[in-house]
C-alpha cells in the first residue's frame, strides 16, 4: 500500500504511459480523490487507496464499457467514488491531459444515481460531489427494495454477495427491468471456484465490512460458470473478464448487455 501510495505521487515519464497499467494514472487519481479531502483524514485516504488500488476504475474507463451521457446505476456505491472519478471527466480537467494511451475515448457527461445501505457513506458521498449537481446524486436504501429507476448501465461492484441467494436473483431481475434495450450490466463477483485467491478475498472483505459497520453473519457467493448461467436466464450475453490485477484476489467483472433495440442495425 505504502508503495503504491508512493507511486501514485508522482506522474509517470511518457514511454512507461506506453506499459498498460491496471491502475488509474496518478493525475487521474488525485483528480477523482481530491473532493473527499475536506471531509478529513479517513474519506480521502480511504478514496486515494480504493481508487489508486482497486483495478476496477481503470478497467471500466480502458475499455470503454461506459458510453459518454450515459444514465449509470451504482448500486452498493459506496462514498461515490465511482461518480467521483466520472464527475471529474469534464474534457477540460487536467488529468485528461495525461489519459493514457491505447484507453477508450474519456465518457463525458454521465449521470450517475448511486445507492447505498450505509448512511454515512451517502452523507459523504452527497458532501464531496455536491459540486457535480445532477451529475452525481445518492439514494439511501436498500438494493433489495430501493427504486432504481431507469439507466443505460447498472454498476454493482462487490456487492451482491451480502445478500441471500434469492435477493440476489430479484436484484438482477429488477436490474434488467431497468435496463434500456441495449443496456449494460457491470458486475464484479468473486469466483468461489478460485481456491486460496477467493478465500484470501472473503477473508479481506470481512475484515473491511467489520470495521465499517456492517454485521454479516455470512457471505452468499457462487461460482463464475452459476452467475454467468443466472445471467444468461435473465436474457443478458455475458463475458467475463478478470478483474483483480495487482491483487491476491479472485474478481471477475461480469459485462452483461442486453440486446440493442430491434432495427437499430446494432446487432452485433
Ligand atoms: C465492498 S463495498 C463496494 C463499494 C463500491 N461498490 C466500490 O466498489 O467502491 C460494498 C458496498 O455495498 C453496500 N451494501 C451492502 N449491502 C447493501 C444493500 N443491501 N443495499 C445497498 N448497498 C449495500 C455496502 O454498504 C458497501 O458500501
Amino acid at each position: 500500500m505504502l508503495m503504491r501510495a508512493l507511486k501514485c505521487a508522482t506522474p509517470l515519464p511518457e514511454p512507461f504511459r506506453l506499459m498498460p497499467s491496471p491502475f488509474l494514472p496518478p493525475e487521474l487519481l488525485n483528480q477523482a480523490a481530491a473532493p473527499y479531502r475536506p471531509l478529513g483524514p479517513f474519506p480521502w485516504h480511504f478514496a486515494r487507496g480504493k481508487l489508486g488500488g482497486d483495478p476496477a476504475f481503470a478497467g471500466l474507463l480502458q475499455r470503454g464499457l461506459i458510453p459518454a451521457n450515459a444514465r449509470l446505476l451504482d448500486i452498493g456505491c459506496g462514498q461515490g467514488l465511482l461518480a467521483s472519478l466520472l464527475g471529474s471527466l469534464t474534457g477540460q480537467s487536467p488529468a485528461e491531459r495525461a489519459w493514457p494511451i491505447g484507453w477508450a475515448a474519456a465518457p463525458h457527461g454521465v449521470q450517475v444515481h448511486g445507492i447505498e445501505l450505509m448512511p454515512r457513506d451517502v452523507e459523504r458521498a452527497r458532501t464531496a460531489l455536491a459540486h457535480l449537481g445532477e451529475r452525481a446524486r445518492f439514494t439511501l436504501g436498500n438494493m433489495c427494495t430501493a427504486d432504481f429507476g431507469q439507466a443505460d448501465v447498472a454498476v454493482i461492484l462487490d456487492v451482491l454477495h451480502y445478500v441471500d441467494y434469492q435477493a440476489q436473483e430479484d436484484v438482477l431481475r429488477r436490474v434488467q427491468a431497468t435496463l434500456a434495450p441495449g443496456g449494460a450490466l457491470l458486475l464484479r463477483v468473486g469466483d468461489a471456484s478460485a481456491g486460496l485467491p477467493f478465500r484470501i478475498s472473503n477473508w479481506v472483505d470481512a475484515a473491511v465490512t467489520f470495521v465499517r459497520g456492517h454485521r454479516l453473519s455470512r457471505l452468499y457467493c457462487r461460482t463464475l460458470d452459476d452467475w454467468q448461467t443466472l445471467l444468461r436466464a435473465l436474457g443478458f450475453a455475458v463475458e467475463a473478464i478478470p478483474m483483480h490485477q495487482g491483487t491476491p484476489f479472485a474478481n471477475i467483472l461480469l459485462v452483461a448487455r442486453l440486446a440493442p433495440p430491434a432495427g437499430s442495425g446494432n446487432g452485433g
